[in-house]
């Protein structure tokens, strides 16, 4: 949550739920409904496959205990429902001990469109299918338990690695190029731009590159990187990415393609 931010916390009753109201059990069916449709052409199998493991519907905006359970079941990932903004450290912290930390408010009727902060709708139906699958799961994990080795000093260039995958990745498939992040996956603007591939350049998944590779989080993505595999994520998180952050850092980064945000 941002330090503008219009929303407040969500907390849990002494049972573990949250207690949603009749409006955001519709909001949450109809970006449901709306990126399934969207997304039947677009969403990796593994990502498509982890949304029934889940047993998410339009029905009603999910419980996390629920969500936790199966997550536990398939992969033992777990997530665990944050009351706001967390700092790096205890997100990483987190993702090391297989928790994936998750904002628990939903986007109001005027966001249905867009809400830059990430709330419960791109937590769980953006993040958490894919954490069915094993191997991706697993490097989650792996990537915890490296930032929290490399500290503070890392920080910054590990996001990357976040945000080019977890957040913002593509990957090729016997039937294309496919989308997997969750910032593509629960985002109907960003899906679209994606697969269009129009505007953007596409890039085969290469760790130094990315290391090098700066973002805005505020605008549609002009660079995508592009994986051949979940196992192929597994074995880039073993790689010596202590010494790939040096190396990032000493060659510097590449020039955006974007545009500086006004201030
Ligand atoms: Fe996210």
């Amino acid at each position: 949550m941002t330090k503008e931010s219009t929303y407040t916390a969500k907390l849990p009753g002494p049972d573990g739920l949250y207690d949603y109201t009749p409006e955001e059990d519709a909001i949450w069916g109809e970006l449901y409904e709306r990126q399934m449709t969207l997304l039947a052409n677009m969403a990796c199998r593994e990502y498509l496959d982890g949304v029934k493991t889940l047993g998410l519907t339009a029905d009603k905006v999910p419980q996390l205990v629920d969500v936790n359970r199966r997550l536990n079941e398939t992969t033992g990932f777990g997530v665990e429902g944050v009351p706001a903004l967390i700092p790096p450290s205890q997100f990483y912290e987190l993702l090391s001990q297989g928790k994936f930390p998750l904002a628990t408010f939903l986007r109001r009727r005027e966001h249905i469109d867009y809400i830059e902060e990430p709330d419960l709708f791109h937590e769980v139906f953006g993040h958490c299918p894919l954490l069915t699958n094993q191997s991706y799961a697993n490097f989650v994990r792996r990537f915890g338990e490296t930032a929290v080795r490399l500290g503070k000093g890392y920080s910054w260039h590990l996001f990357r690695i976040f945000w080019f995958t977890v957040e913002f990745g593509l990957i090729n498939t016997p039937d294309g190029r496919r989308c997997y992040g969750a910032g593509i996956v629960s985002s109907p603007s960003e899906a679209k731009a994606a697969m269009k591939g129009t505007e953007c350049e596409f890039r085969p998944f290469d760790l130094l590159h990315v290391l090098r590779t700066p973002y805005r989080i505020d605008i549609v993505q002009p660079i995508y990187y592009v994986i051949d595999s979940f196992a192929q994520l597994e074995a880039i998180i073993e790689e010596d990415i202590e010494g790939a952050v040096m190396k990032a850092k000493s060659l510097g980064d590449f020039e955006p393609t974007f545009e500086a945000k006004a201030s």
